[in-house]
């Protein structure tokens, strides 16, 4: 099989939701990835910021393994051990003894949950934030702040409203009594890694509480360590009532969760929600792997400091307008909207990355990657661009 080959079969079977990818993946080890012609890649975008641990970690294998050798699914009218684990693990992350988790597969579910968990409050209104991306199904698309991926499946749910990311008073003047919830991402990382400004987040909490709405932080990219602490929302010094998690916490593995706090934590009750696969043992044996991994190994300041010296490097670059985002969630804005000329460019230099808009490369490796593999992905970075403006 070679990539054209493997194109072809594709295309022939799969819909066209994705496109066509260039390239078919064969096996990778921590933040390498190799093609099915052997070519070898820094990966530095880890599944779309998901293989938290890189790709096939021993300890994540390990997980996997014994955990399906012994029990690979129960549904949820049975109990099992890893999923009060990483559920009393998640409580630990938050620090508050009311927390209560809900187990889901995916970002988009866990998203439908907050709504879901948002009606039970008796009032119906969300206000989310202008280029927000909260997930494709329904209800999470309806909270999505993007016009081009909403338009053609509108009807959506109504009652959402949404206004700029980061302008506090557009959102002060959206809430009223009948909000039931403010959701926002603590970064806009579909949206080209926006970052909003410092205290957006605690005004956010005060904007909540001034008319008794659900405030929502969905870290479904943010979370897990990413940006050097388990949820991107904690270096302003508030709790949210309730978080939203996927991508990085199955370390690969289809998971989702929310927690909630406060009196949402008791919203649920038997029969108002659930999922099949969610919180399944395998699933969350790999996410209490990652937690392990994550805190022996100290890789939340590790992340920072990584984090601090590619920004640093790139934003040095001839071409580069700046370097934002936190931890090893960056997004290098372009001076020209050449963003997917540089990602394919990038690809022959041997590096995955994202062109999440036409002006900002998205990078969102492993939180193992090595010092000499962000050296490589530098180097690359920087010859790309020089060809690129040699080329005019
Ligand atoms: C912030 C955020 N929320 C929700 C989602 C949707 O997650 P999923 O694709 O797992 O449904 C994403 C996916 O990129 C995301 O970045």
């Amino acid at each position: 099989m070679n990539n054209k080959a493997a194109q072809s079969a594709w295309s022939m079977a799969l819909q066209n939701n994705y496109g066509t990818p260039t390239i078919q993946l064969d096996h990778g080890f921590g933040a390498e990835v190799f093609d099915v012609e052997g070519n070898r890649y820094i990966d530095m975008l880890a599944g779309i910021a998901t293989n938290i641990l890189g790709h096939a970690h021993p300890d994540v294998v390990q997980a996997i393994s014994e955990q399906s050798a012994k029990l690979g699914h129960v549904s949820n009218l049975y109990m099992h051990q890893p999923a009060i684990d990483l559920a009393a693990s998640l409580k630990s992350m938050v620090g508050d003894s009311s927390a209560r988790v809900f187990f889901c597969n995916s970002g988009a579910e866990a998203n439908e949950a907050a709504i879901k968990l948002s009606r039970l409050t008796g009032r119906k209104r969300i206000v989310a934030t202008d280029g927000a991306f909260h997930g494709r199904t329904m209800g999470a698309l309806s909270i999505t702040g993007q016009s081009a991926k909403r338009d053609p499946f509108n009807p959506l749910l109504k009652k959402i409203s949404h206004v700029p990311f980061g302008d506090t008073g557009a959102m002060r003047a959206a809430v009223s009594r009948k909000t039931a919830m403010i959701i926002v991402e603590p970064i806009q990382g579909e949206n080209g890694v926006v970052v909003p400004p410092v205290g957006y987040l605690a005004e956010l909490r005060s904007i909540a509480d001034s008319v008794g709405a659900l405030l929502v932080f969905d870290c479904v990219q943010t979370g897990m360590g990413r940006t050097g602490q388990w949820f991107g929302y904690e270096h302003e010094g508030i709790q949210p009532d309730v978080i939203t998690l996927a991508k990085g916490i199955g370390g690969g593995l289809p998971l989702g969760a929310v927690i909630a706090m406060g009196p949402a934590a008791e919203y649920f009750q038997p029969g108002s929600h659930g999922s099949t696969f969610g919180g399944n043992p395998i699933a969350t044996a790999a996410a209490n792997a990652v937690v392990r991994v994550i805190k022996a190994h100290e890789l939340m300041p590790r992340t920072l400091r990584l984090g601090a010296y590619i920004a640093d490097s790139i934003s040095a670059v001839p071409g580069v307008k700046e370097v934002r985002g936190q931890g090893l969630l960056l997004g290098i804005v372009l001076q020209a909207e050449v963003a997917k000329h540089v990602n394919e460019s990038l690809m022959r230099h041997g590096i995955l990355a994202n062109a999440a808009t036409s002006t900002v490369i998205r990078i969102a490796p492993a939180l193992t990657i090595t010092e000499p593999q962000v050296d490589q992905f530098i180097a690359a970075f920087t010859a790309t661009m020089k060809e690129l403006i040699a080329d005019g």
